[in-house]
C-alpha cells in the first residue's frame, strides 16, 4: 500500500490541484490531501470550509482508483508525514519558476526525513498558470474564474464575499 501526502494551503482548491490529485491517484493507493494550518496567513476560507470544499470536489475522483482523505496539519510537514506513515509527498510543478522553491523544500524535507520521497508532478498545460493566489486576486477584482476552480468553489467564493 503506497500512501502519499498532498500538502498545501488550498485557499481555495483549484482545478490545477484536482488535476494533480487525479494524476497522483495513478501512482498511489491513498492520497491524504493535507491543509496547512498557518495562523500567520489571513485566508479567504477557514480550515473547515477548505476541508468541506475539497471533500466535495474530490467525490468525482473517488469513484476511480485510489482512496482520498482530507485532513489538516500543523508544524513540520515531514513530521506529519511520518505520523501518517506516508511514503511520499506530492507537489505540483507548473513552471520553472516553481522549481527553485520546490527543490529547496524537497531537499530540506529530505534532510529532515530521508525516508520520505518528494514526487513532483506536472499539471495539464491549461492549468500551468493557475494558482489560488491569482484566482483570489482576479475574483476579488471582478474577473471571471470560471474553469479555474470547480463551480461549487466559485459559488462559495461568491457567497463568502457577499456576491450573488
Ligand atoms: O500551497 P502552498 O502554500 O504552496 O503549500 C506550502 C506547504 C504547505 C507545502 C509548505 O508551506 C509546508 O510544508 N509547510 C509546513 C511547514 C514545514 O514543514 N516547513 C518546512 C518546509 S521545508
Amino acid at each position: 500500500m503506497r500512501r502519499a501526502i498532498f500538502p498545501g494551503s488550498f485557499d481555495p482548491v483549484t482545478n490545477g490541484h484536482l488535476d494533480i490529485i487525479e494524476r497522483g491517484c495513478k501512482l498511489f493507493d491513498e492520497i491524504i490531501i493535507a491543509i496547512l494550518v498557518n495562523p500567520e496567513k489571513k485566508p479567504m476560507f477557514t480550515i473547515d470550509e477548505r476541508r468541506e470544499m475539497i471533500a466535495e470536489v474530490v467525490m468525482s475522483i473517488k469513484q476511480n482508483q485510489c482512496r482520498l482523505l482530507v485532513e489538516d496539519f500543523r508544524g513540520l510537514l515531514v513530521q506529519y508525514a511520518v505520523e501518517r506513515s506516508a511514503d511520499a509527498i506530492v507537489r505540483g510543478i507548473r513552471a520553472i519558476s516553481d522549481y527553485e522553491y520546490e527543490l529547496q523544500m524537497a531537499l530540506m524535507n529530505r534532510r529532515l526525513e530521508p525516508r520520505i520521497e518528494t514526487v513532483f508532478m506536472m499539471p495539464a498545460e491549461v492549468y500551468s498558470y493557475v494558482s489560488s493566489r491569482l484566482v483570489k486576486e482576479v475574483f476579488l477584482l471582478g474577473g471571471s474564474v470560471e474553469g479555474l476552480v470547480p463551480p461549487s468553489v466559485e459559488e462559495r467564493m461568491r457567497k463568502k464575499n457577499g456576491l450573488k
